[in-house]
């Protein structure tokens, strides 16, 4: 599949309720070159309404931990496990992950990037392992596919608990040393 034919399927979808609500399908952004690839759970309002993933308040704090260990985010590309908007914000439904997958799993084949950071409890269960425990294993390397792969806190995690803040900021200069080589 191309970019075009994949957004275009994608922008379309109705293969789970989500797209009967949707305003917009949150397809991903960033650069399709990039050797970097965060991956967050589902769009919220602010993303339904603009089309395009964190860009509310959690996409404001992901944008500082990015600038605060140097790497520009329109080097990285940012997608989420599901491209639109569970009703209220509520978790994504396991049919609506099945549903969605296949999307994200294209865009990683196009994209081809050598790490991947899942943003959050909810994209590491279905990336790295479904018991996959966030307080615990945040900031572990785990291999996907011959990709090296970890997650950090969510974004609205560290909003609801700023003492979350500064293990996140370790978990990014690792993976900036990661992109940089120098681990
Ligand atoms: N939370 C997510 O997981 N993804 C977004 O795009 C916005 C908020």
């Amino acid at each position: 599949m191309t970019w075009e034919e994949l957004e275009n399927a994608c922008g379309s979808c109705q293969k789970c309720a989500l797209g009967a609500t949707r305003t917009n399908c949150v397809f991903g952004t960033g650069s399709r070159n990039a050797r970097l690839m965060f991956i967050g759970e589902a769009p919220g309002e602010k993303e339904d309404l603009s089309g395009v993933p964190f860009v509310g308040a959690a996409g404001k704090l992901l944008d500082r931990f990015l600038e605060a260990v140097d790497i520009p985010r329109e080097d990285v590309y940012i997608a989420n496990i599901l491209k639109c908007r569970p009703p209220k914000n509520r978790d994504p439904l396991p049919a609506e992950e099945d549903a969605c997958i296949g999307y994200l799993e294209e865009q990683i084949r196009l994209i081809n990037p050598d790490i991947m950071v899942c943003l959050g409890r909810i994209s590491a269960m279905r990336l790295i392992k479904p018991d996959f425990k966030i307080t615990k294993e945040h900031g572990v390397w785990f291999s996907r596919d011959g990709r090296r792969i970890c997650a950090v806190y969510h974004p609205s995690a560290l909003l609801r608990d700023p003492h979350k803040k500064e293990d996140m900021l370790t978990d990014m200069k690792a993976i900036k040393a990661v992109l940089d080589g120098k681990e």
